[in-house]
C-alpha cells in the first residue's frame, strides 16, 4: 500500500486530492489518513492542504516498501550495532536467500581485519544473507561477483570510474568508495549461508576521518539516490549469481582490477608483504612477485597500492 501511495504522490508535483488517492488505492478516508500519518512519522515530508496531499521531500529513506519486489525480505533500521549482527541472527533463524538488512547508522560497524567501519549519515550500510548452492571453499566467488557487480553499476549507472581492488574493495582514482566483509557458516560440508556486508560512501564525507577515501557525492559533485543505487545493485547481483556456479568470475573481475600490475603492500594477520601484483588465481589468491623474484601467494589481507 505505502509503495503505491508514494508512487502516486511522486508522480505529481501538485497536491493530489484525497478522493483521487482513495479511488486509485481503493481504500477509505480513514485508511488513507492513517497511511499518510505513518509515512510522515517515518520521515517523509508530506504536506496536507485543502487541495490534498503533496510529497515535499522523501529523504532517501530505505524502508521495505521502497523495494516493492523484495519488500518482505528487507529489514531496515535507524541504528544498529552492525548489520552483520542482525543478519547473522536472521540467517541462523532460517531467513530466506537474499534477505537484506539495512541501517542508517551503525554504532559498531566493522571492517575486515578487525578494523572499524565508520558509518555516518548519508552512506549505505547493508548485509545480504545469501544461500547459494555452493561448496564452502568456493564461496569467495560470491565476494568477487559482488565487487564486480558493484563496480559495474557505479560505472554504468552513476558515471563513477570505479575499479576493483583485491580482494573486494572498490576504488575511484585510487580512493576507497566501498568495502566488503563476509561471514559464512557451513554444516556437514555444505554452505548454510554467506552474509555479505557492504559499506558504500554515497552522500557522506569519509575524507573527514579517512584520507584515502571518497564518496559518490564527492566524485560527481551531487547527491545520488541511495535507494536507486541499492535497488540497481541488488537486481544486478541477483541476476549475476542466481543459480550460477560463477566459474569464470575471477577472469571477469581481473578485467576491472586496479591492483594487477601495481607494486603493492599487503598487510596480513601475521606480517606485511611487498611486491608486484602479477595475478589473482582461480581461488582468489593474490600472487605477488617479490623483490628477489619469488612468487608469493596471499590468501587474505589488506592491500595498499
Ligand atoms: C572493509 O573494507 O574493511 C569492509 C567494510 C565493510 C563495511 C560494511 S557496512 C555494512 C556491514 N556492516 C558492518 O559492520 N560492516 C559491513
Amino acid at each position: 500500500m505505502k509503495s503505491r501511495l508514494l508512487k502516486l504522490l511522486r508522480q505529481n508535483k501538485a497536491p493530489v486530492s484525497s478522493e483521487d488517492l482513495e479511488g486509485k488505492l481503493e481504500i477509505d478516508n480513514a485508511s488513507l489518513t492513517e497511511q499518510i500519518s505513518e509515512l510522515q512519522d517515518a520521515g517523509y515530508e508530506i504536506i496536507t492542504s485543502k487541495n490534498g496531499y503533496r510529497l515535499l521531500k522523501d529523504n532517501d529513506l530505505l524502508f521495505p516498501w521502497e523495494f516493492p519486489e523484495r519488500e518482505s525480505k528487507i529489514h531496515y533500521f535507524r541504528e544498529v550495532s552492525s548489520t552483520m549482527d542482525i543478519a547473522r541472527d536472521l540467517a541462523q533463524k532460517g531467513c530466506p536467500d537474499f534477505t537484506v538488512v539495512i541501517a542508517e547508522l551503525q554504532s559498531k560497524g566493522r571492517g575486515r581485519l578487525q578494523r572499524v567501519w565508520q558509518s555516518e549519515q548519508g552512506g549505505l550500510y547493508f548485509t545480504i544473507v545469501l544461500r547459494p548452492d555452493m561448496a564452502p571453499l568456493k564461496s569467495f566467488r560470491i565476494n568477487f561477483a559482488a565487487s564486480l557487480v558493484l563496480a559495474t553499476v557505479l560505472r554504468e549507472r552513476f558515471h563513477v570510474d570505479a575499479k576493483v581492488k583485491w580482494p573486494n574493495d572498490i576504488l575511484v582514482d585510487g580512493m576507497k568508495i566501498s568495502g566488503m566483509l563476509s561471514e559464512m557458516e557451513a554444516e556437514a560440508g555444505k554452505l548454510s549461508f554467506i552474509n555479505l556486508g557492504i559499506g558504500i560512501n554515497v552522500n557522506n564525507d569519509p575524507g573527514e576521518y579517512e584520507q584515502r577515501a571518497t564518496s559518490i557525492k564527492k566524485c560527481i559533485g551531487k547527491r545520488v539516490s541511495r535507494r536507486n543505487l541499492l535497488s540497481c545493485f541488488l537486481d544486478e547481483l541477483e541476476k549475476r549469481t542466481a543459480g550460477r556456479s560463477l566459474d569464470n568470475i575471477i577472469s571477469q573481475w581481473k578485467k576491472h582490477s586496479a591492483t594487477l600490475g601495481k607494486h603493492v603492500r599487503v598487510v596480513t594477520v601475521q606480517d606485511t608483504l611487498e611486491g608486484l601484483a602479477v595475478d589473482v588465481d582461480e581461488n582468489g589468491t593474490l600472487i605477488l612477485k617479490q623483490a628477489d623474484g619469488t612468487l608469493k601467494p596471499v590468501i587474505y589481507g589488506d592491500c595498499f597500492h
